[in-house]
């Protein structure tokens, strides 16, 4: 039996990605921006196993076995073994992996129930372990192609730190890839809390949400065409000139844009409740006080916020969410690493 194992952080999009013009190789409408949480924080380990002894692909998912069947990992294991295969028929003495089953272990380290999208780091972390144990000699940016078909948010969690998701123009999607902007350590007192508005699964998943966005939103179309293009190029050169406050404009006027995309789609789409605009008044309102942007929300495809802030802000920060937040519940899981700390925690809406 020969295995493989690695890990694949969470990455929170400070620029969405939320519209594809091919649903089949998830090719998006436009390019997205994220920032990927430490190995140590929020991740997905996954371990790939092949042998001429399995009789079928299983899967394991958080110590359950679950199905392998669906399309979307289908295609990701179809194109792996294709690579794979083109370096057995290279050289004759390889093993022919590509013919062998595959048992694949996969954990998270945090609790599901933390609403977080988990998918772009499951499918990063399956796509990278097979690879791994393929031994393909591919780059990050050319195995992110494979990640982006089981998830398209998945191509970015291959890489840490500040990452982009280049559109790309091409039908058949070899140039929508992930590229990185900037490694972790460029902004090391960046950091992100999480509050955990709701736990509950999210009543629109994000796959058929974008489709009616897609065909019904005329914002949507001013979005792609006039707001993201800019906003892409901005971005980028805000994290390689560290400027948290233009960053942080960006990172929530494009939260507020890709929400009122979904308020525009028919019927609408509501993800963010009471508690995530309390959230956004407050953000709002501490950068007001301090009359300095200390602080930038940003919501996916739920109700709950991760707030980017730096290290020498965070007493400020913190001093407000706790005024706000007198209920809050309980530290629910505390994630630690030198560069960039994730905090989960719950408030009663
Ligand atoms: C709002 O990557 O989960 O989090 O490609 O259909 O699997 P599929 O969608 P997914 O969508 C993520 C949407 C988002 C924004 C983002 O992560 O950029």
């Amino acid at each position: 039996m020969y295995i493989a194992s690695t890990t694949a952080p969470v990455n929170i999009a400070t620029l969405k990605y939320w519209g594809k013009r091919d649903k089949t190789l998830n090719l998006p409408t436009n390019s997205s921006i994220s920032v990927t949480l430490s190995q140590e924080d929020l991740r997905t380990l996954t371990s790939a196993a092949t042998s001429e002894t399995f009789s079928e692909d299983q899967l394991w998912l958080n110590g359950k076995l679950e199905s392998l069947a669906s399309e979307r990992t289908q295609m990701c294991l179809a194109d792996l073994r294709q690579l794979r295969a083109e370096l057995e028929s290279q050289d004759d003495s390889l093993p022919k992996f590509s013919q062998w089953k595959l048992h694949i272990v996969s954990e998270n380290n945090f609790p599901t129930a933390a609403g977080l999208a988990s998918s772009a780091a499951g499918f990063s972390a399956l796509v990278v372990a097979i690879a791994k144990l393929y031994k393909l000699p591919q780059s990050m940016s050319e195995i992110s192609k494979i990640a982006r078909k089981g998830s398209g948010s998945a191509c970015r969690s291959l890489f840490g730190g500040y990452v982009a998701w280049e559109m790309g123009v091409e039908e058949d999607g070899s140039d929508s890839k992930a590229v990185e902007v900037a490694p972790l350590e460029h902004w090391d007192n960046m950091k992100a809390v999480i509050l955990v508005v709701s736990a509950d699964k999210k009543d629109t998943p994000s796959t058929s949400g974008m489709q009616t966005t897609v065909h019904t939103s005329d914002l949507f179309q001013w979005r792609i065409k006039e707001v993201v293009p800019t906003r892409f190029e901005e971005m980028k050169k805000s994290i390689v000139e560290k400027n948290f406050p233009v960053f942080a404009d960006l990172t929530m006027k494009d939260s507020n844009s890709f929400h009122a995309t979904c308020l525009d789609s028919f019927p609408p789409i509501f993800y963010l409740n009471d508690t995530s605009k309390k959230i956004i008044k407050l953000v709002h309102a501490i950068n007001e006080f301090y009359k300095e942007t200390i602080a930038a929300y940003t919501f996916d495809a739920g109700p709950n916020a991760v707030i980017y802030y730096e290290s020498q802000n965070e007493s400020k920060l913190f001093a407000f969410l706790y005024k706000l937040f007198g209920k809050v519940s309980g530290w629910e899981s505390k994630y630690t690493t030198e560069s960039l700390t994730a905090f989960t925690t719950e408030f009663e809406t």
